[in-house]
């Protein structure tokens, strides 16, 4: 047997030995450490109800990160800090936590089965020192629900909180977490099943080639719901989210290179400055909680039709590289999506970072997101456009879709029908009813056939329509504020 998992726990450093390999911090707190605050309302991701915070060391600071509970695996707590709702409280008889005051003064909980949740997004909040403008604090509880549309109050509790009080103690944390930083891989067994948590990615691939069967796990955004939904049992689970190396975002120059366990929340600042455009994309997908732990290449990976990512990084013209052993191979990314739930991917290879090439200067880029909710939604269709256009002519075409086919795909048709055409209406309007050659769309829960392609039309209009001179701009923020 390895070593223990080894994390802290308001101060107290907790060892885990021989823990069930996906059993969820929310059955390990409600279950075993006996913290009930902790609330299970759809074992998802989606509620936000068991929203605890994890403080990681980041570069020689502690950074806090709201996560749900339910679908993070007890082993990915190893090196970090746990806090749960039970860490804000006080010495009996002292004031109530700022938070927990603000809470009450702003009559911010009815129900209170959501408030945990609610009280710890805050808490990360609170300790990140983020502003707290209406706008700022919705984007962070948008992955919270409250069924009895309590959000009023807890905005406006949000707004009361003021700084953080124990933020004198980081510095204290940050040593705290150094000492229980290991150097050595983690490895648990538990009846037969093992979690594996190398840290270089050398021995992850060697991890990846030995165990070919073997559930690859980054974020855990869609394997934790393998768990929890499917109620699947995974033999070997190998994590990649302790390879430092695959955690860097790099600049390449003319373009940039996201490594596997970058999650959304780390790569969000380098993409906005890539193209504003993905910060919009980004602010929608999932909750925070989700980005905080969910990557840009497990959205890849999964091969997911109606992922967010893929139709975006298409149309920026992006490569992914698959690591097998000491050999990596680099193809388009459209080229990875071979048809629904097969990827070009061998047996024992992994992705090992996405490249997203900078996007140069007057190029017409819009990423579009149509969704039944505004925040945290799977899409029905998402859609990557990037046009050249040069003295009114459109030079070249990448067009991608999500929703509109089996796998996340260029629209071939509709970009031969833009390409060496005058930038115009009449074009636009050409190319869109191309899409009929280039999709056939299905009927399901989020939308009908005719609503996709419809709706995929009018977005190749909308794209032209708004890099035209003088056409109105979308207004996402007025968007958020109406559905809040
Ligand atoms: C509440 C909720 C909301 C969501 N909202 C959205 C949304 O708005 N838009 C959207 O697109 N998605 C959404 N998702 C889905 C999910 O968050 C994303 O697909 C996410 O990017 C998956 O990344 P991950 O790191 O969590 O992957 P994981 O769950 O760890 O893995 C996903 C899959 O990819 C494989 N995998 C992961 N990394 C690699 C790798 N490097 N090499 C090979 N295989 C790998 C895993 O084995 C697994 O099959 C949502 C999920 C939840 C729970
Ligand atoms: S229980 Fe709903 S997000 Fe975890
Ligand atoms: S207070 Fe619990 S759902 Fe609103």
């Amino acid at each position: 047997m390895g070593r223990p998992i080894r994390f802290l726990l308001d101060g107290e450093v907790r060892e885990l030995h021989g823990v069930d390999p996906t059993l969820t911090v929310l059955n390990l707190l409600r279950y075993d450490l006996r913290r009930t605050g902790t609330k299970e309302g759809c074992a998802e991701g989606d509620c936000g109800a068991c929203t605890v915070v994890l403080g990681e060391l980041e570069d020689g600071r502690v950074r806090f990160r709201a996560v749900n509970a339910c679908i993070l695996f007890a082993p990915m707590l190893d090196g970090r800090a746990l806090f749960t709702v039970e860490s804000l409280k006080r010495e009996k008889g002292a004031a109530l936590h700022p938070i927990q005051q603000a809470m009450v003064a702003n009559h911010a909980s009815q129900c209170g089965f959501c408030t945990p949740g609610f009280v710890m997004s805050l808490y990360a909040h609170q300790r990140e020192g983020a502003a707290t403008d209406s706008g700022t604090l919705k984007d962070a509880l948008a992955g919270n629900l409250c069924r009895c549309t309590g959000y009023g109050p807890i905005l406006a509790a949000g707004q009361a909180m003021g700084a953080d009080p124990d933020a004198r103690l980081a510095e204290a944390l940050a040593v705290e977490l150094a000492g229980i930083r290991a150097t050595e891989s983690l490895e648990v067994e538990h009846k037969g099943r093992r979690f594996l948590a190398p840290r270089t990615a050398s021995e992850l691939a060697a991890a990846v080639e030995a165990h070919p069967d073997g559930a690859i796990l980054a974020g855990g955004t869609d394997v934790g719901l393998w768990v929890t939904k499917q109620h699947r049992t995974l033999p070997t689970v190998i994590s990649l989210n302790e390879v430092a190396e695959l955690r860097r975002v790099e600049d390449l120059g003319d373009a940039i290179r996201i490594g596997a366990a970058v999650r959304y929340a780390d790569a969000e600042a380098v993409l906005v400055d890539l193209h504003p455009e993905f910060g919009e994309m980004l602010r929608r997908l999932g909750g925070l909680q989700v980005r905080n732990l969910g990557t840009v290449c497990g959205n890849i990976a999964n091969g997911s039709p109606i992922g967010d990512m893929p139709p975006a990084l298409i149309a920026a013209g992006a490569t992914v590289v698959l690591r097998k052993g000491g050999a990596t191979r680099t193809l388009p990314l459209e080229g990875y999506f071979l048809a629904y739930g097969k990827q070009d991917r061998a047996p024992g290879e992994f992705v090992e970072a996405v490249i997203v090439p900078k996007i140069a200067a007057g190029r017409v880029f819009k990423l579009f997101k149509l969704s039944k909710r505004f925040d945290q939604d799977i899409s029905a269709v998402c859609a990557g456009v990037s046009i050249g256009v040069e003295a009114g002519r459109v030079t070249d075409a990448r067009i991608a879709f999500g929703g509109m086919a089996a796998t996340p795909k260029r629209a071939a048709a509709c970009e031969a029908a833009l390409t060496g055409r005058p930038w115009t209406e009449a074009t636009v309007r050409g190319a869109a009813e191309a899409l009929a050659q280039d999709f056939q769309p299905i009927d399901d829960m989020r939308a009908s056939a005719a609503y996709r392609l419809q709706a995929a039309k009018n977005l190749i209009l909308k794209a032209w329509l708004e890099s035209s001179a003088g056409a109105p701009t979308r207004v996402l923020e007025a968007e958020a504020v109406a559905h809040a």
